[in-house]
């Protein structure tokens, strides 16, 4: 049985910080609102020269040099992103010339916003599975900040720009043990950026908690597991208080549920990758956990993935 494996983990956040005291400066808002609302104090902005694949190239570099490996092994580029840099070429054809990556292996963009570093994972997980491909890298990349409406108070506040890549490679043990993903095309307009984000923030939110809590339970169920068997959840940061009620449906502490949130804001497909990144490297991830990701973006899609790392 060939199963998936995380072996390296990056991330990069652009140098530029916000905090919610600079964008009472911006907007008719104020630090007490954003933070009691969403539980944001700061979110990075990419520089005015720097692209989707310009961050997603940093957090690749550095999980290519956690993972101990030679770019030219990856013979996979999926990236999760819904600001890519340009209608075409991909963003994942971009970065696999960045990286010099020469093998000739595919290369190519989900577009699931918030969902689409679940979806991204999964069809990585797909293509070692079946044999197609060894080393992937996977990467969520998003500079949302181009794609706000300064004069929409509601949303402008809750969104960041950053990256987080991971290093997937075919491994004899787990790696990745269960994966669910979901989409619902009827809500299409409670969400969405055309061009700039807009959205229903109430339905959102109620949206978000019902399939979140669902779709955990779901594969937790198929693997006959609760709450209490995971030690780590690792999820969307689009919300504290959406954050809280995924854990209160699990039945877990947040102490182990990874936050970062308060410091990195809404951004979008990067928001797992990022998370995790920052776990691993803290120490908080260690090999044998049981480690949950979920998320839920624009489309509606929704997933998650259950990990034994
Ligand atoms: N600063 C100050 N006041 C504001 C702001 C702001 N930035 N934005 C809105 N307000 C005002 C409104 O004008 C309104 O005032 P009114 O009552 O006088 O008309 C009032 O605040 C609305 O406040 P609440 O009803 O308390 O707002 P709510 O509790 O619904 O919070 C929020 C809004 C944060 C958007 C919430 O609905 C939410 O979190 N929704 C989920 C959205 C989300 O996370 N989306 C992320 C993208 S989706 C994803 O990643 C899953």
């Amino acid at each position: 049985m060939i199963y998936s494996k995380i072996i390296g983990t990056g991330s990069y956040l652009p140098a530029k910080v916000l905090t919610n005291y600079d964008l009472e400066k911006i907007v008719d808002t104020s630090h007490d609102w954003i933070f009691s609302r969403s539980g944001i104090v700061e979110r990075h902005f990419a520089a005015d020269n720097e692209l989707t694949s310009d961050l997603a190239l940093q957090a690749s570099l550095k999980a290519i040099e956690a993972a101990g490996i030679d770019a030219n092994e990856i013979d996979l580029v999926i990236v999760a992103t819904t600001s890519p840099d340009m209608s075409f070429p991909g963003t994942a054809c971009v970065l696999q010339g960045k990286l010099g990556i020469k093998n000739g292996g595919p290369a190519f963009d989900i577009q699931a916003v918030c969902g689409g570093f679940i979806y991204a994972l999964n069809t990585a997980d797909m293509y070692i599975r079946g044999g197609q491909a060894k080393t992937v890298l996977v990467v969520g990349a998003e500079v949302l900040s181009r794609m706000l409406d300064w004069n929409d108070r509601t949303t402008c506040v809750l969104f960041g720009d950053g990256a987080g890549a991971i290093i997937l490679r075919a491994s004899a043990t787990p790696g990745i043990v269960a994966a669910k993903l979901h989409a619902d095309g009827s809500h299409r307009d409670m969400l969405k950026a055309d061009p700039f984000i807009s959205m229903d923030g109430k339905s959102v939110f109620k949206f978000a908690v019902k399939v979140l809590s669902d779709v955990v339970e779901e594969i937790l169920d198929e693997k006959n597991l609760s709450g209490a068997d995971i030690d780590w959840l690792v999820p969307h940061q689009a919300n504290i208080r959406i954050i809280e009620a995924t854990a209160k449906k699990l039945g877990m502490d947040m102490a182990k549920v990874v936050v970062t949130v308060d410091r990195h804001g809404n951004t979008s497909a990067a928001s797992i990758p990022l998370a995790l990144d920052t776990a691993v490297r803290d120490g908080r991830i260690k090999p044998g956990q049981n480690i949950l990701f979920e998320a839920v973006g624009g489309g509606f899609t929704w997933g998650a993935v259950l990990i034994r790392w």
